[in-house]
């Protein structure tokens, strides 16, 4: 640019030199005969090439890249779901609005006022700006605002830590801190029909804690042993590759190619229990259970202890901690959603033992 400008100028600064060269020189005499042509000079060294500063930009901030991941996104319970609204109340902000999450995850608190008008969660929800641009050298950062470990609201003493992008959605993918999970000694007391882990239990069944090792004949997995948390995460399964919108992307819809990579025929369609007994007859089993000996409603919700109307403060549920524990169990396996898929050993185990506690 600089030297175009340069030229330019000189261009204009020589045609004004002839034609002061026009008006004031004398006429001239006759010209002579060119002189021969001089021998052609030896080439040049090649240089080397240059990097393309903004290719590897490009391959990630091109529209056309971006159109699959906008369309995925708007499909998704993410852009959808209604339960953004809670992200003005301080005990839900922090997963539940995109103020609150950005608080928490940038500053380690929410705003301790809470927050009048929640946006839903969108881009700049999970992304802001890369921490670096050297995405060879220090890994690719995908400008996500935190993908560190996570300490478990529900126990501090717990960190998860899935070594990846991951990360990021057990921050809110966690269960929340309103019960504690029950022990397995003397007799427990529940005050709030909804008493369980709240909805979103999935990273701690991924890694094989926060349930109640209720005590029985299976015994439970190493936590973190999961093959689906060893060898998959979140990200794996539920953003993978993908032409159609509807699965894969940010639509976070699992795709059967996430499964085939080690199911080479095709993923197993259930999680069985036992031989002929799939996950969704266990969890079947185990609500008429809790049904029956009056401890649950139809709808799962747990019941004081006059067996007939939902506990609470005023009719609370003082049961045998076994009990507790398989309530917990139920409501854990039920919200977390998955079918028991996201730590199969871990959900049969549990699933058994508490049918047999119950019993
Ligand atoms: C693997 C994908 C990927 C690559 C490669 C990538 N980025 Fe990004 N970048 C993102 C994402 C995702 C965001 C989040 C914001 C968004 O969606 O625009 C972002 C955000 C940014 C922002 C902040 C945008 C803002 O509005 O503040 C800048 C600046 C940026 N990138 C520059 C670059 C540059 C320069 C390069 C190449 C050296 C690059 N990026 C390579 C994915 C990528
Ligand atoms: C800011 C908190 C937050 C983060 C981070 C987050 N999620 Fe979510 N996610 C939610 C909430 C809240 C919902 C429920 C939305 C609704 O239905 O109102 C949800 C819904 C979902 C759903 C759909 C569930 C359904 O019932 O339709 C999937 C799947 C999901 N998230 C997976 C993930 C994965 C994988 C990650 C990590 C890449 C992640 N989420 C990161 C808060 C979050
Ligand atoms: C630690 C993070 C976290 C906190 C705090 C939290 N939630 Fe949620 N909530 C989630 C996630 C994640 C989901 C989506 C789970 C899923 O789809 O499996 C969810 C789902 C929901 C749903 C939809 C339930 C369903 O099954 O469709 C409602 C309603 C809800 N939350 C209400 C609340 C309220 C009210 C509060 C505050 C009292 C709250 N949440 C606090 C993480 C949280
Ligand atoms: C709930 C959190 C969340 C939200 C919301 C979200 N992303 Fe992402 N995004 C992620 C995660 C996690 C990854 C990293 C995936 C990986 O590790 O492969 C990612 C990766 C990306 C990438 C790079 C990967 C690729 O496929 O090229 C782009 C670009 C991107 N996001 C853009 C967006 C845009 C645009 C939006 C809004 C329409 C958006 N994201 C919303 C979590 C989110
Ligand atoms: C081995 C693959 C795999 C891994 C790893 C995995 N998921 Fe899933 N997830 C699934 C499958 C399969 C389902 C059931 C999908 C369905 O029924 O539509 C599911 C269901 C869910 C649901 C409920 C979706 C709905 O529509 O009701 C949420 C939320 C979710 N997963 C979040 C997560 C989070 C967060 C992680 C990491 C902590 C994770 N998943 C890890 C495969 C996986
Ligand atoms: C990294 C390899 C790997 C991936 C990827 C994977 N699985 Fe698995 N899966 C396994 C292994 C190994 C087992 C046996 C249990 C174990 O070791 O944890 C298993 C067990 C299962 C089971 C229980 C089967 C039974 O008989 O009880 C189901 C269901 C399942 N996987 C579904 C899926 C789905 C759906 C996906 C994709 C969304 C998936 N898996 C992705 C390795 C994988």
């Amino acid at each position: 640019m600089k030297n175009l400008k340069l030229i330019g100028f000189l261009m204009i600064l020589a045609s004004s030199l002839m034609f002061i060269q026009c008006t004031s020189d004398p006429i001239m005499g006759p010209v002579g005969f060119a002189g021969a042509d001089g021998t052609n000079g030896i080439d040049g060294v090649d240089g080397i090439d240059g990097v393309d500063g903004t290719a590897s930009c490009v391959a990630c901030h091109s529209n056309s890249h971006r159109t699959p991941i906008n369309e995925s996104f708007d499909l998704s319970g993410h852009a959808t779901g209604t339960s953004f609204a809670r992200g003005s109340s301080t005990s839900c902000a922090q997963c539940h609005g995109s103020e609150g999450y950005v608080d928490y995850v940038t500053n380690g608190a929410i705003n301790p006022e809470g927050y009048t008008n929640p946006s839903p969660i969108s881009c700049t929800t999970c992304h802001s700006s890369h921490s670096t641009f050297d995405f060879e050298n220090d890994g690719h950062d995908y400008a996500l605002r935190s993908f560190n470990p996570v300490t478990l609201v529900i126990d501090e003493a717990t960190v998860i830590d899935f070594g990846g992008t991951s990360n990021m959605c057990i921050t809110c993918h966690q269960p929340r801190n309103s019960y504690p999970v029950p022990g397995s000694t003397g007799d427990y007391t529940i005050t709030s029909f909804r008493f369980g882990p709240h909805h979103g239990p999935q990273a701690t069944l991924v890694e094989g804690v926060m349930a109640a090792n209720i005590s029985g004949t299976v015994g439970y997995p190493g936590v973190g042993t999961s093959t689906h948390r060893t060898g998959a995460s979140c990200v794996s399964c539920h953003m993978g590759e993908s032409s159609d919108v509807s699965e894969g992307l940010h639509s976070w819809s699992p795709t059967s190619q996430s499964c085939t990579a080690c199911h080479t025929n095709g993923a197993p369609s259930d999680v069985m229990i036992e031989t002929g007994k799939t996950f969704a007859q266990g969890m079947e089993e185990l609500h008429n259970l809790l049904f029956e000996q009056k401890y649950i409603d139809a709808s799962g919700y747990v019941l004081g202890g006059d067996g007939v109307n939902r506990a609470g403060t005023s009719n609370p549920l003082v049961a045998p901690a076994k009990v507790a524990q398989a309530i917990w169990n139920y409501k854990t396996l039920e919200e977390d959603k998955s079918q028991g898929v996201h730590n199969p050993n871990y959900a049969k185990a549990l699933l058994i033992n508490s049918i047999e506690a119950l019993k």
